[in-house]
């Protein structure tokens, strides 16, 4: 069994980056810059917001948080997005979701440029990911086949099981894991899928983002299976300094012994979904999807 080291992956390509942007800058072109807007004070969203301000810090770009309290109105927002669109200094932006419920989500998802959407959540660019047409492809799925990519792990013909449909991750990574180039079989499970277990026990990949803690059992996995684990359930723990840790969707000590691959939670797959944000803005500094 290898372990796939996502933070060591991550923070290759962010030194890579660096090193783009050094030379961009030196030629006297625009250092990229990120904004992420932020609502609330959601413990994990502050910790991802954080890492993410961090992480463009590394990568030599500009980022600029903007915070609102969690009674912030769609309007003030659908404002503030408005502006962001129209300021050339910003190459892209992100708003952390999930977002307070007074807030309609996709209505803000829609209002941010697609030429900007360094989320890849807007329709137009999951519209273009799914017909494999050049786009930003959100962060999760992308960090997730790089990952696979760097690891030259064969995904031609193999069977892959995406546990979840969710916009975020499972739909997108089903539709990258069956594209031209990456070549799996794909089946989605979720909620409703009949004899999940045995699906799973077929699987030569599984894809686990469902966010259920410790779903993924042993007897789910077949011998030599690679398990990407997307979970990050925050769950209480008197092991940390914060007061809780992070939980994947695998049963990590019994499914670990049975794989060829598997990601570690926490690093394994978190590291490159922050990795895949920093390449989307770079190629957003770049213009190289839209002008
Ligand atoms: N919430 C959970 N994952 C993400 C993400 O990739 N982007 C944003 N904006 N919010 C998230």
């Amino acid at each position: 069994m290898e372990l796939i080291d996502g933070k060591a992956v991550a923070t290759e390509i962010k030194q890579q980056i660096a090193e783009e942007v050094k030379q961009i800058v030196a030629a006297g072109g625009k250092r990229p810059h990120l904004a992420a807007i932020l609502v609330g004070h959601d413990g994990g969203s502050e910790t991802y917001v954080a890492n993410k301000v961090k992480s463009c810090a590394e990568c030599g770009f500009e980022s600029t948080l903007i915070r609102y309290e969690s009674d912030v109105t769609e309007a003030e927002l659908l404002a503030k997005i408005d502006e962001l669109n129209n300021n050339p200094e910003i190459d892209g932006f992100i708003v952390q979701l999930p977002l307070p419920k007074h807030i309609n989500e996709q209505k803000i998802i829609e209002s941010v440029s697609y030429k900007k959407d360094v989320d890849g959540f807007h329709p137009i660019n999951v519209g273009r990911m799914s017909i494999g047409l050049p786009c930003f492809v959100s962060a999760t799925p992308k960090g997730i086949v790089e990952l696979l990519k760097h690891y030259n792990i064969e995904t031609k013909g193999k069977n892959c099981v995406v546990l979840g449909r969710s916009n975020i991750v499972g739909k997108p990574v089903a539709s990258l894991m069956m594209q031209k180039g990456t070549d799996a079989t794909v089946t989605i499970c979720h909620s409703h899928t009949q004899n999940l277990k045995n699906i799973c026990k077929n699987a030569d990949i599984i894809i686990a983002a469902l966010g259920k803690p410790e779903f993924v059992t042993a007897d789910m996995v077949k011998d030599g299976a690679v398990i990407i684990d997307v979970g990050t359930t925050r769950v209480p723990s008197t092991e940390t300094k914060s007061g809780f840790k992070l939980k994947g969707d695998v049963k990590f000590d019994e499914v670990a012994p049975k794989c060829s691959y598997i990601t570690p939670v926490p690093g394994g797959v978190g590291p490159m979904t922050i990795c895949s944000l920093m390449i989307n803005t770079l190629a957003a500094g770049k213009k190289i999807y839209y002008r």
